[in-house]
């Protein structure tokens, strides 16, 4: 199956699959008392510095979930994108897990900002009024367009001002950092966000994300939210293993580099079609595209992906570690041949 239809389609590394497999000998002490997720956590601590509160969860929701049930009571808000994966994609988890309204601001490339965020507050201290809390900025964003380090800091400069904290959902966080030719803290830990889901499966992984705080006050009954969460998996050196090749190596910046490289080119081959409208900037590893209605089912039929918008038909094109070149020519060989015979 050819596809772009999301970076989760794509399989397992073989880099971290022979990671898990030499992970897989002998005993070792379970729900992360072993060796391989000790060294993780150096890890971490050392990109991105000691006093960082590193957690290890399965997956996406339960790292953002959980992360912001630490960061919340059930009487505070979280304001975020309408179109943020906590708004639009997790079910009702965040609202059930944290109790917390979610509001979701308007946007037209994926990202919010500052003075939007500002002008949102109201009614602090009014006990009749869900109490806002919680910014919440997903790095990439849905659209896989990228916040700038500035960016991230005047939003971080509100949460301040309002006694706040900043949520940062990294699940493609890797492409985050290699579209801005910067290391992870620069626009996180530097940029006073306060927690902050770091993906691992979008980058090859098989499963496993991590929880870190740069607030450790915020992480100290994290251990109890986490297995309240149903998220403390025992064989933990399976997901660690994993982290443990993905930032060895530089093999999360080669994937996250590739990724982003072949949406840049199926950008390029699209953008020579005159019916294929390119909709976002393409900073990381996702093209958005309106594609005409009467040839995107021919299209799906060889290279499945999705329609984000019914209405415009927007499309989104998302590309992985393992997309190759051919896939990206041969896809934009089709669209052309389907929109010349229309
Ligand atoms: C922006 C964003 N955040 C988080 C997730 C993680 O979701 P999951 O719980 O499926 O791992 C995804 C996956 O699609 C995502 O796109």
């Amino acid at each position: 199956m050819k596809a772009f239809a999301s970076d989760n389609y794509s399989g397992v590394h073989p880099e971290i699959m022979e990671a898990l497999h030499q992970a897989n000998h002998e005993h070792m002490g379970s729900y992360g008392a072993d060796e391989i997720t000790a060294r993780v956590v150096k890890k971490f601590k050392s990109l991105f510095g000691d006093d960082t509160e590193v957690f290890f969860v399965y997956n996406g929701t339960g790292a953002n979930v959980l992360g912001l049930t630490a960061s919340t009571q059930s009487f505070n808000a979280i304001i975020c994108s309408e179109l943020a994966h906590i708004n639009v994609d997790e079910s009702t988890a965040p609202e059930k897990f944290t109790g917390c309204k979610l509001i979701g601001l308007p946007t037209t490339n994926g990202k919010i900002y500052a003075d939007q965020v500002e002008n949102r507050i109201q009614r602090l201290g009014d006990q009749h009024h869900p109490q806002a809390r919680v910014i919440s900025i997903s790095q990439s964003t849905e659209y896989s367009t990228v916040y700038t380090a500035e960016e991230v800091k005047s939003l971080s400069e509100i949460a301040k001002k309002y006694n706040f904290y900043l949520h940062m959902d990294g699940a493609r966080i890797s492409n985050a950092a290699v579209s801005l030719g910067q290391d992870f803290r620069t626009f996180t830990k530097d940029a006073s966000v306060d927690v902050l889901s770091f993906g691992g499966t979008k980058n090859g992984m098989m499963f496993g994300e991590a929880v870190l705080f740069f607030n450790p006050s915020l992480a100290k009954q994290f251990a109890y939210i986490r297995k309240q969460g149903m998220q403390l998996h025992s064989k933990m050196r399976f997901i660690t293993a994993q982290f443990d090749a993905l930032l060895s190596n530089d093999l999360w910046k080669r994937s996250a580099s590739h990724a982003n490289r072949m949406a840049k080119k199926l950008e390029h081959a699209l953008r020579q079609i005159p019916q294929i409208k390119i909709t976002q900037a393409v900073d990381g590893n996702g093209v958005f595209a309106v594609i005409p209605k009467e040839i995107t089912e021919a299209l799906q039929q060889e290279f499945f992906f999705y329609v984000w918008n019914d209405q415009t038909n927007e499309c989104r094109l998302m590309c992985s570690f393992d997309t190759t070149e051919k896939e990206v020519e041969q896809f934009a060989e089709k669209a052309k041949a389907l929109c010349s015979a229309l």
